[in-house]
C-alpha cells in the first residue's frame, strides 16, 4: 500500500507551511476531501439532520473520477457525508477509483450493511479506516438513538470484517468508533471502551453534538439540553473512567477540543488560532457536485459541474471566507458551529500519525511521482 507519493508529500508540506500564515490564496491543494457519496440512509437517528435535507441523491462515478487530481495530492479522502455510504449502488466502484490514487481512504458508517461481499471489497482495496458510529453500548439506548438498527447486528458486521481481515492476512481497514456525546449516552462511554477492546477497535472519537439550526435541518431547540457541560463533576468523572479504561486497553480516546487539558498549540508548531482551520485544509463535496468548506456550512463555494476543484479552492467564495474568518467577520454558520477546529492536534492529524505508525510509511517511504 503506497500512500505517500512525492506529489502528496509536497502538497502536505506546503499546506503545513501555509497554515502558519493562513493566506487567502492557497498554493497547496486540500488535504482532506469529503465525498458525500449519498444522502440516502436506512436509519433515522434522532440527532441527525439528514431527514430534513431538502435534496437527496447519490454522487455519480464520473464526478468522483473528476476529483482524481485532488485525490493524488490529498492526505485523506472520506467517502461519507450525511447519509449511509454503503447504500450507494456503485460504492465498490467508487472505492476502486479512489484507491487507484493510493490516497488514504476512510468512511463513517452506521455499520448495519457490513456484509461479507462489501467487507471483501474494503479489504481488497485497502480502505484505511472504517469508523463505525455507535452512540451507546447497550441495546435499549442504542436502538432508541439509532432508530432502525440493533447493536448486535452492527457488532456481527464488525466481527465479519475482523474475520475476513484475518483470513486475508491484512491490516486494513483499521476500525474506529465515533460517539456523539449527549447527556443521554454519556454514562455508557466507559462500557463502549470495553466493547471497542472486544472488537479490535483502536480509536474512539467522541464528538460534540452539532445543533443544526439552519432552515434546511430540523434539530429542535430542546436538543441544546443534550449538550454535555465541561464543568460538571459527573462528566469529569465519567470521562476520566473512560480515559483510564482506554489507556489500559491501548485504545486512543479522542475527546472534543473543549475537554482537552487546555494545551495551547500543538507539537507540529501550529498555534491555536481564534478561527476554524477547515477552509485552509478541507473541502466537502456534496453528492450533486456543490462544494462546501465543511459538513456544517451551508455556504456554497462552487459547483463541480461548472468549475474544477482547484479553481473553486481559490475562487472568490473561498477567498472571501478565509479573509472574513481571519479578520473576525465570522459567518453565521461558523459562529453557530460547535465543532470548530482551532488547532491541528485533531482527529485527522491523529489519523495521519497513526497511519505513519501503522505501516504504509514503515520499512522505507515509497516515493512515486
Ligand atoms: C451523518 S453520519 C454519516 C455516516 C453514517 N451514516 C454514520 O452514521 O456513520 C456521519 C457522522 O455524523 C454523526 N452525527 C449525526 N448527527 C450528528 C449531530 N447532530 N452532531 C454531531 N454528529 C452527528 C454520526 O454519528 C456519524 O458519526
Ligand atoms: S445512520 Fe448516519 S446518516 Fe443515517 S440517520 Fe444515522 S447518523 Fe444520519
Amino acid at each position: 500500500m503506497r500512500t505517500f507519493t512525492r506529489k502528496r508529500a509536497l502538497n502536505f508540506s506546503r499546506n503545513q507551511f501555509e497554515r502558519m500564515t493562513f493566506p487567502t490564496l492557497m498554493r497547496s491543494w486540500p488535504l482532506f476531501i469529503f465525498c458525500a457519496t449519498t444522502t440516502r440512509c436506512n436509519l433515522a437517528c434522532t440527532m441527525c439532520p439528514r431527514e430534513h435535507l431538502k435534496q437527496t441523491g447519490d454522487i455519480s462515478l464520473d464526478l468522483v473520477r473528476s476529483l482524481q487530481p485532488a485525490f493524488e495530492r490529498a492526505a485523506l479522502v472520506f467517502l461519507h457525508g450525511i447519509g449511509e455510504p454503503l447504500l450507494h449502488r456503485e460504492f465498490k466502484e467508487i472505492v476502486a477509483c479512489v484507491s487507484k490514487t493510493n490516497v488514504a481512504r476512510a468512511f463513517n458508517t452506521n455499520g448495519t450493511l457490513l456484509t461479507r461481499d462489501r467487507v471483501e471489497c474494503l479489504i481488497e482495496h485497502n480502505v484505511t479506516y472504517v469508523t463505525v458510529s455507535i452512540d451507546a453500548a447497550t441495546e435499549p439506548l442504542y436502538s432508541s438513538i439509532r432508530r432502525g438498527a440493533h447493536l448486535e447486528g452492527v457488532l456481527e458486521g464488525m466481527r465479519c470484517l475482523n474475520d475476513e481481515k484475518a483470513k486475508a492476512n491484512s491490516r486494513w481497514p483499521k476500525l474506529a468508533f465515533e460517539f456523539v456525546l449527549m447527556q443521554q449516552n454519556m454514562s455508557e462511554l466507559p462500557a463502549l471502551v470495553l466493547l471497542a477492546r472486544e472488537h479490535g477497535v483502536g480509536v474512539i472519537r467522541v464528538i460534540d453534538l452539532i445543533l443544526h439550526s439552519h432552515e434546511d435541518s430540523g434539530i429542535e431547540e430542546d436538543w441544546a439540553e443534550q449538550t454535555v457541560r465541561v464543568d460538571s463533576e459527573l462528566v469529569r468523572n465519567t470521562l476520566a473512567r473512560a480515559r483510564r479504561l482506554a489507556t489500559d486497553a491501548g485504545i486512543t480516546l479522542v475527546l472534543p477540543e473543549r475537554f482537552s487539558n487546555g494545551r495551547r498549540g500543538s507539537r507540529n508548531g501550529h498555534a491555536r488560532v481564534p478561527f476554524c482551520h477547515e477552509p485552509w485544509e478541507t473541502v466537502y463535496v456534496n453528492f450533486d457536485g456543490k462544494v462546501f468548506p465543511c459538513c456544517a456550512s451551508t455556504e456554497c463555494m462552487g459547483d463541480l459541474k461548472k468549475t474544477c476543484l482547484d479553481v473553486i479552492w481559490n475562487g472568490d467564495a473561498y477567498q472571501r471566507l478565509r479573509a472574513n474568518l481571519k479578520s473576525g467577520r465570522v459567518p453565521r454558520d461558523c459562529a453557530e458551529c460547535t465543532s470548530r477546529r482551532t488547532r491541528s492536534a485533531t482527529y485527522r492529524t491523529l489519523m495521519m500519525k497513526r497511519l505513519a505508525a501503522w505501516g504504509p510509511f514503515k520499512g522505507g517511504l515509497s516515493w512515486k511521482a
